[in-house]
């Protein structure tokens, strides 16, 4: 079979090199297409492709439209929303994910960022420590786990919410359960956002639960940029000043906050919360075996469209 790579930011070559072999060990061929600079680059390369291996690539229904032969797509990596989900599955295409992979590269980030403000982007003004304070986790799925667990070493409170799971299921995940979002943004001084970006979320994250926040919190959102309700962070963050905002990747409207807030705001100017060598092997190595057990077993265990 013939698998296209498509990656517009590219798997570390470790990780290329790992997924050829993977793939070429059960006789397919792999095609790869990196750094592209538009969707008529991915729709002309995938003409002639079985399965995909991907990042946060859109996978449009056109991209669908132009792959006749395609059967299987693989995200490397947890949030799916940019494949388009109801196309794949009108024209029969598998689409699977590969969760927890890059969960510890996004996990380290968000604590990286937490720090990063609040010792006021390493510049030399007084910034304070996280021993002590209280951090919400917004969805204690495996990045959010992760990033309580580093918490908690760091001598912090941990407090979570999840509508997938209870309390008990929380705390005997190690973090305090809260029954509401109103309560988890009320007693948090760092807020670490873990919600995929869904019909239900997109926008959810707006002026009334920031500004529930307690004084001089921090919001950090290494999900994605699409959750939150921009206009409302923004006038947030004007009539609470003591309040700061860290994200990967940037809003829309970062030019505007960061003239507006300066050291108060802070965003990657591309996401790179997955992107370290372990977190692309991982991922992009799941992907190919998964490819593989598809074609040779019909092994479907990671399937997200169904
Ligand atoms: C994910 O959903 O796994 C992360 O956002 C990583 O995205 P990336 O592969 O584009 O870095």
């Amino acid at each position: 079979m013939k698998v296209l790579v498509a990656t517009q930011k590219p798997f570390a070559p470790v990780a290329v090199q790992g997924i050829k072999e993977i793939l070429a060990a059960e006789g397919h061929e792999v095609l790869m297409l990196e750094k592209y600079a538009g969707q008529s680059d991915l729709e002309a390369a995938v003409a002639d492709v079985e399965a995909m291996i991907i990042r946060s690539d859109k996978v449009t229904a056109e991209v669908i439209a132009a792959a006749p032969k395609l059967k299987i797509v693989v995200r490397a990596g947890a949030g799916y929303d940019n494949v388009d989900l109801a196309a794949a599955t009108a024209a029969g295409v598998v689409v699977m994910n590969t969760p927890g992979q890059n969960a510890n590269a996004v996990a380290e980030l968000a604590v990286a960022m937490m720090i990063f403000m609040a010792r006021t982007q390493f510049t030399p003004a007084t910034g304070s420590e996280v021993a002590g304070k209280t951090i919400g986790i917004q969805a204690y799925g495996n990045v959010g786990r992760l990033v309580g667990q580093k918490a908690a070493a760091l001598g912090m409170k941990v407090r979570a919410l999840d509508p997938f799971l209870s309390a008990e299921q929380i705390s005997a995940a190690g973090a305090e359960p809260v029954t509401s979002l109103e309560e988890l943004y009320a007693g948090s001084d760092y807020l670490s956002i873990h919600i995929p970006a869904t019909p239900q979320t997109v926008g959810s994250i707006g002026y009334e639960l920031i500004t529930r926040m307690p004084k001089g919190a921090t919001l950090i959102n290494t999900a994605r940029k699409e959750v939150i309700d921009e206009a409302g962070l923004e006038k947030a963050l004007e009539d609470r000043p003591d309040l700061k905002y860290a994200a990967d990747v940037a809003p829309d409207n970062i030019a505007a906050m960061q003239e507006k807030f300066g050291l108060r705001v802070f965003a990657t100017p591309k996401k790179m919360g997955a992107q370290t060598s372990e977190a692309n092997i991982n991922a992009g190595l799941a992907a190919a075996r998964q490819i593989a057990a598809f074609f040779k077993t019909g092994d479907r265990r990671f399937q997200v469209n169904k």
